[in-house]
């Protein structure tokens, strides 16, 4: 046990989930925000609990091999990325080493795990910004929230994001400041903006501006357009989001569009998708292509197959599918992204798909009882991973091969580990870095039938 508000000295010997140093004292874990494995720290504990303890880094006394001085000068203050310091090959090694270990760990897997593909500018890759706008010493702020609290970290640049955004943040906040419009203030539920949430097609350069507003009346709004009219290259469509309750959760139910269409369009490889504003889109479209294409690899499809894609959100990895498989069903448990499903087939011309709402493991199991049985199942589910309904139904429909993507390797680990059990052993496992210089990382696994 340590003690509280002490100073102790430490070698950071591993990440956790969301980018944090972990060290040990005596054999006591410590975590420490900004450090890297490799650095000897010195650190004040500022919470001590049973199993570990939270130290805040005072000085680095050697500084690990991997450590860079980041590109963002404010990276040690925003919540966005939390390993900007470690050269990016460390960091892609780091991830690797990270799912092995937990598929070891947590699944008793012991497979190939295959070096993380990165990106050759791992910067700009970001096609979705979300800046909170509020008031610091009367002015109105524009940024992202700091790390753990929603202080604004009042700024314009953002490495990670696509560079348009800069201009926009000035735009917004030279409309703010000419027509005085007012900024909302979370304490007392009063002021006019709140958030500015802007989309880029990356392929297509077309962009979106999203004003949220706590109220319907937004004044000059005429002007607010003509400004990003006259300085945004690519600008499709203005609209504004109303959103008067008092919440974390950024939009209201009632959009308005004030220019333009209300989505803008967007490709992933040769497929076409109308994104609007509150329609989930992956938010880096060129490593989105690396793990789409890693994922049909995976399915190895001839065109003859039915596939299943499991927790399709707007049908982007079923499209991919579909333009090498006979029959393709999605399911998704949102219904709107269901409809933005539906949207995408029909643009891209794929009619041999068919998209179904509710949830995977009353859904999948309903199909399979209408005889509707998988040759190649892929699945992709939330943090949570997949409920143990949806795999055993799965292994009932004895698919020949099964993908399964995600984003987080522990729940990966157990259902691999579950899968495995019932004649499913996890071929190739591909880890993908779609979001440089944060603790995230996705995998791709492959997983084909045992013959026992
Ligand atoms: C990691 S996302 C994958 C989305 C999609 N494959 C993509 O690449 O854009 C997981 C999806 O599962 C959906 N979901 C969460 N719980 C679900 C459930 N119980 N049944 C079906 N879908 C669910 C979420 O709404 C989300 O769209």
């Amino acid at each position: 046990m340590l003690d509280k508000n002490k100073v102790y000295e430490l070698e950071i010997i591993d990440l956790g989930h969301s980018g944090e140093g972990i060290g040990k004292v005596n054999g006591f874990t410590v975590f420490v925000e900004g450090g890297i494995p490799g650095d000897l720290l010195k650190v004040k504990t500022n919470i001590v609990k049973k199993s570990y303890a939270v130290g805040v880094l005072l000085e680095i006394i050697t500084p690990s091999p991997h450590r860079i001085q980041p590109i963002c000068g404010i990276s040690h203050r925003c919540g966005g990325c939390q390993i900007m310091h470690m050269e990016y090959q460390a960091q892609l090694d780091f991830k690797t080493v990270r799912v092995e270990e937990t598929l070891k760990r947590i699944g008793k897997i012991d497979t190939k795990v295959l070096p993380t593909l990165g990106m050759e500018n791992p910067y700009e890759y970001r096609n979705k910004a979300q800046f909170p706008v509020g008031l610091m010493s009367g002015k109105a702020v524009m940024g992202f929230y700091e790390k753990g609290s929603h202080t604004i970290v009042n700024t314009e640049y953002c490495h990670i994001q696509h560079p348009i955004n800069e201009k926009i943040v000035k735009l917004i906040k030279e409309y703010i400041h000419q027509h005085k419009v007012s900024v909302y203030d979370e304490k007392t539920n009063m002021g006019l903006i709140r958030h500015i949430v802007t989309k880029v097609g990356y392929q297509t350069g077309e962009v979106m501006v999203v004003v949220v507003t706590n109220g319907k009346k937004l004044p000059h709004h005429q002007e607010m357009i003509q400004l990003l009219k006259e300085n945004i290259e690519g600008l499709q469509s203005v609209v504004q989001n109303i959103n008067e309750k008092n919440t974390n959760v950024i939009f209201g139910k009632e959009t308005i569009t004030l220019y333009g269409r209300d989505y803008i369009v967007d490709y992933i490889g040769n497929l076409k998708f109308n994104i609007s504003a509150q329609s989930f889109f992956q938010v880096n479209p060129m490593q989105t292509k690396v793990l789409y294409e890693k994922a049909l690899e995976y399915a190895d499809l001839k065109g003859d197959e039915t596939v299943f894609d499991i927790y399709c959100g707007i049908g982007t990895i079923s499209l991919f599918l579909a333009q090498k498989a006979k029959k393709v069903y999605g399911v998704e448990v949102v219904e709107a992204a269901i409809l933005d499903a539906k949207e995408n087939a029909d643009i891209n011309g794929m009619s041999n798909t068919e998209f179904y709402v509710g949830e995977a493991e009353m859904v999948v199991p309903e199909l399979y009882k209408k005889g509707i049985k998988a040759d190649v199942v892929v699945v992709d589910p939330p943090r949570k991973g997949c409920e143990e309904t949806v795999l055993d139904t799965i292994v009932s429909m004895a698919p020949d091969r099964v993908v399964y993507v995600s984003c987080n390797p522990a729940t990966l680990a157990r259902d691999l580990a579950y899968l495995q059990e019932k004649g499913y052993k996890a071929g190739s496992v591909q880890p993908v870095d779609m979001f440089p210089h944060t603790g995230h990382v996705e995998c791709c696994v492959r997983l084909y039938k045992e013959e026992r």
